[in-house]
């Protein structure tokens, strides 16, 4: 008697399971139609957002870019790259159109979870110290011009409002950041004051975002180049638009005609997004709720959270972990993307590597195949859903350019220089992403278009952009 009501308990475990994901597969469907209206109402949302301040939940903020680096950059400059877990600093001696990069130091270190929700002044006191610790490394052969001020370029990857290419107002935070006293602040005047508590002599010529950098550093490299997607932490996305296609905008036309565009991309919303309750109980729960909608089904902050809740409902409901909940299982954001993507990608026979993963980080011991392959599956509904939805908003982009079609004759590439984390180390997302989009241009367009991963290229991105705007340009000049 004692057999058959364990087996009648244990089947009736894996029914309620499969229901759930089920259930989860469904909500989180991403049919070719419904990208193409998410891509469409990506298109309108960046023409509204372009119209006005405050048009739409596209910020599509103006950079003050409005000429790529050409190649002919010349000099010793700092890059400081803030937007992650990681912060970056980065010394480059540019040597123009001959020499391009001569030289590259770089240094990578992590914030420590206090100072992101900490006080504007600690954060700052902290990243002007380790810059100046850096700074203190320089070696002879960087040549800087005797009686110069080094220049930075500072990447800084949350919306600003820019007056200029260097001010510009923290709008607000965003990817576990919240710092209240800096919103509103201007950021380059925050680094600068803690520059000079700390007795470090420097000038930040340039205030960019992660994608602008991005777009900066790739272009660099190829010319081709005409938008960056991040894909990492946070998601986000900026391009060049023409300046008479920017209403809002009330300065003089650029010489260039162009103006890059940073489009905060993951604020984006739209009633056609797949939206589960898991999506709207972490969003319930998160530091900003109600905002950063595309980002938090899109990112890697938030899958691997997602994927948590949908392990949680499965052990509330379906006894899945038997009769406990793992207590790990409790703790928000535990499962990250490097595990995530382990357990995903996992090819062995009997996915012993999901079985490690899960005893190492959620100390589940004694995990059954079923029960590994069905949270395999997890992964892949959760990763799926943001790679396709990825794919919509890089499509919504090509759209609003025209570049979605190719007319005959024409011989029109476009290159998206793609960086992150979520990009670079999880391959079943990335192979998703752009096998989406192949399937949303079309065999002919999609030979026209390329997704180029562009790593790193955020700091250089915006040393480039310090070189090319550098105090000192006029003096060279004439
Ligand atoms: C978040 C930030 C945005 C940044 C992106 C990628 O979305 O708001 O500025 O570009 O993360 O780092």
């Amino acid at each position: 008697v004692l057999v058959t009501r364990h087996r009648m308990k244990s089947s009736g475990k894996w029914t309620k399971a499969k229901a759930i994901l089920r259930e989860l597969e469904e909500k989180c469907g991403t049919p070719t139609g419904m990208l193409l209206q998410v891509a469409d109402a990506m298109a309108v949302e960046m023409h509204a957002g372009l119209a006005s301040e405050g048009g739409s939940k596209l910020k599509m903020l103006i950079s003050y870019v409005d000429n790529l680096p050409t190649g002919d950059e010349k000099g010793v400059f700092y890059a400081l790259d803030l937007g992650g877990t990681n912060f970056r600093v980065l010394r480059v001696q540019l040597g123009g159109k001959e020499n391009r990069v001569v030289k590259k130091e770089s240094d990578v270190l992590s914030i420590p979870p206090h100072l992101m929700v900490g006080s504007s002044h600690e954060l700052f006191d902290f990243i002007a110290a380790a810059l100046a610790n850096f700074v203190a490394t320089e070696g002879e052969d960087f040549v800087l011009l005797p009686g110069r001020q080094r220049e930075l370029g500072f990447t800084f990857s949350f919306p600003v409002k820019q007056l200029s290419l260097a001010f510009g107002t923290l709008i607000k935070w965003t990817k576990g950041f919240l710092i209240e006293d800096a919103i509103g602040q201007d950021i380059v005047g925050e680094l600068t004051k803690a520059m000079e508590r700390v007795g470090l002599d420097m000038h930040v010529t340039a205030l960019v975002n992660d994608t602008v950098g991005t777009l900066a550093g790739g272009q660099y490299n190829h010319p081709d180049v005409i938008a960056a997607v991040i894909l990492g932490t946070g998601t986000n996305a900026a391009y060049v638009e023409w300046a008479n296609a920017i209403p809002k905008w009330q300065g003089p036309l650029p010489k260039s005609g162009e103006m890059v565009i940073n489009m905060e991309w993951g604020n984006f919303g739209s009633s056609h997004l797949p939206l589960t309750e898991y999506d709207q109980s972490l969003d319930a729960e998160s530091l900003n709720p109600g905002e950063q909608i595309f980002e938090k089904i899109i990112s890697g902050m938030y899958l691997g959270e997602i994927v948590r809740r949908v392990l949680c409902r499965l052990a509330e409901e379906a006894s899945f972990f038997g009769d406990d909940i793992p207590i790990k299982l409790r703790i928000p954001f535990i499962i990250r993307i490097p595990v995530m993507a382990a357990m995903h990608h996992d090819d062995t026979a009997d996915l012993k590597l999901v079985g490690s993963k899960l005893k190492d980080i959620l100390e589940i011991p004694n995990s059954s195949l079923k029960m590994r392959k069905m949270i395999v599956e997890v992964c892949e509904i959760v990763a799926t859903r943001g790679a396709r939805l990825s794919a919509a908003g890089i499509f919504g982009i090509l759209k609003k350019l025209g570049r979605d079609t190719v007319k005959k004759g024409e011989k029109q590439r476009s290159v998206i220089a793609l960086d992150g984390g979520l990009f670079e180390q999880y391959s079943e997302f990335r192979n998703c992403l752009k096998n989406t989009l192949k399937e949303l241009l079309g065999e002919e367009v999609s030979e026209s278009v390329n997704i180029e991963l562009s790593k790193d290229s955020s700091g250089i991105g915006a040393a480039l952009i310090a070189a090319s705007h550098s105090q000192y340009l006029e003096t060279e000049e004439s």
